[in-house]
């Protein structure tokens, strides 16, 4: 099953409750935490995601991209996130290990996110213990950019290494995802689109929701 998660970067900040309810025919909800440092923009944190959760029962997806995000996982995860996924580029593999182990503890669904220069295999560590790999379709920190056709690749290797080592774990694709690339990057093996400008930039959400889903 197809899952949609519009990005609230390109909601309006002033009406976000409104903008959340304008979403409402999606699956998850994308919230992307940037702290200045590991990407060059600062976003969302974590008061932020705790009155995100008082407006909707959605399902939260929380991208940190932050550095050594082990120091928020416990916060991000009592202010009311399902999922958090960290970057591999964050942290020594030590610092994402005690993240994983973080998540595990505050039972939030466990992600690794990668950078476009980062290779499939460097899930291999974490792989058996993930629910979700989300591949970077664009450089991460701002919303609008264009799809990086050369990630393709990348979103296939990573199939590959789910379907051999963790069938159930999602593969996410994130980044400059339209209806267009969208038909893209299901055939190159994900099975949850984020999508920010795709889905608020457009007149009617709800309809460039179910055109991402191919509808
Ligand atoms: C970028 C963020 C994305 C962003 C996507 O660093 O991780 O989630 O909101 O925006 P679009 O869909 O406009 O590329
Ligand atoms: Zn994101």
């Amino acid at each position: 099953m197809i899952k949609i998660a519009p990005s609230i970067l390109s909601a309006d900040f002033v009406n976000l409750e409104r903008d959340i309810q304008r979403v409402a025919s999606a699956d998850w909800l994308h919230v992307d935490v940037m702290d200045g440092a590991f990407v060059p923009n600062i976003t969302i944190g974590v008061p932020v995601v705790q009155s995100i959760r008082r407006c909707t029962d959605m399902f939260l997806d929380v991208h940190l991209m932050i550095e050594k995000p082990e120091r928020y996982i416990a916060a991000f995860a009592q202010a009311g996130a399902n999922l958090l996924s960290v970057h591999l580029e964050a942290d020594h593999p030590s610092g994402i290990a005690r993240a994983l182990a973080l998540m595990e503890e505050h039972k939030v669904q466990k992600a690794v996110a990668l950078r476009p220069i980062t290779k499939a295999e460097a899930i291999l560590p974490y792989l058996e213990q993930l629910d979700l790999v989300l591949v970077m379709t664009v450089e991460p920190g701002f919303g609008g950019q264009a799809f990086m056709d050369e990630q393709l690749t990348v979103v296939r290797q990573v199939r590959e290494l789910i379907d051999r080592y963790n069938p159930a774990c999602r593969l996410e694709v994130d980044g400059g995802v339209s209806p267009k690339t969208a038909a893209q990057v299901l055939a190159a093996g994900a099975d949850t689109l984020v999508a920010g400008s795709a889905v608020y930039g457009a007149p009617d959400p709800a309809q460039a929701i179910a055109a991402l889903r191919g509808n």
